[in-house]
């Protein structure tokens, strides 16, 4: 795909994998729309970078950031559901349930509403590209992480489906599964190995050159 003006949404666009993307979509010559769920836009964004405000646990917000997008620029090109959290790492008895649930709730419900709020536009217009940010933890769950590994897993299973369900309709589904990232994901729990992990942008240019390609891998798994 020639990414020149093809319009790109990124849920999650401002920190992490999520900005690196960005950056990279723009130096192919991409539109690029960003959201967060911060309360204001962030200072360290290129400017050309549009920021909307919108938090992927909420699907009206995710609905509002398709619609917006499509009334500036008429069409979504690329939709990537990117936005997750992580919850550092401990045995399954010690996980605290009201953050498992938000766990699921922004990485499995973020890209089902986010899914869910392009696809109508896309099944619209009889064109479109739905990228989802899933995990080798959705191949090979860590003990240790036990609700994100189920989290991740959870979206690799809706992103299959929908590969099948929108195939029909002129709308690719593809499935990115990297490995450890050096990003602010852990916060303060810095795996041990976090200085051997791939760097942010490196990962968003494998993913832009997979889109580049005559015929994108559906799933691309991300080691090094
Ligand atoms: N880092 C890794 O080792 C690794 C490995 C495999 C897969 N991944 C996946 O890669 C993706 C990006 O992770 P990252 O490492 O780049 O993380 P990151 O540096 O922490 O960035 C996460 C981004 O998501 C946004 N976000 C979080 N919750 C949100 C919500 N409810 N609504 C809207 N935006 C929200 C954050 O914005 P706010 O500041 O507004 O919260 C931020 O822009 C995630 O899906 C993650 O699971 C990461």
């Amino acid at each position: 795909m020639d990414l020149k003006d093809k319009i790109v949404v990124i849920t999650g666009g401002t920190k992490g994998l999520g900005k690196a993307m960005a950056f990279c979509f723009l130096k192919n010559g991409s539109k690029v729309v960003v959201c967060s769920q911060e309360g204001n836009r962030p200072e360290n964004l290129e400017e050309e970078i549009l920021w909307i405000k919108a938090n992927v646990t909420k699907e009206n917000e995710m609905k509002d950031l398709a619609e917006k997008v499509i009334r500036k620029f008429e069409k979504i090109d690329i939709w990537i559901n990117n936005a997750g959290i992580s919850m550092g790492h401990m045995p399954i008895e010690e996980i605290d349930s009201v953050f498992a649930h938000e766990v699921m709730e922004v990485n499995f419900f973020g890209t089902f509403f986010g899914s869910r709020s392009v696809m109508k536009h896309m099944k619209k217009q009889k064109f479109g590209t739905i990228i989802n940010i899933i995990s080798s933890r959705a191949f090979d769950p860590s003990p240790v992480s036990a609700v994100y590994s189920s989290s991740k897993w959870a979206v690799r299973g809706f992103t299959d489906l929908l590969r099948n369900i929108l195939g029909k309709e002129n709308i690719s589904v593809i499935g990115i599964y990297p490995a450890g990232m050096r990003t602010n994901f852990y916060g303060k729990d810095e795996p041990t190995n976090y200085k051997n992990y791939m760097d942010p942008n490196d990962v968003a240019e494998k993913i832009i050159d997979n889109l580049k390609k005559e015929t994108p891998e559906e799933e691309l798994i991300i080691k090094e």
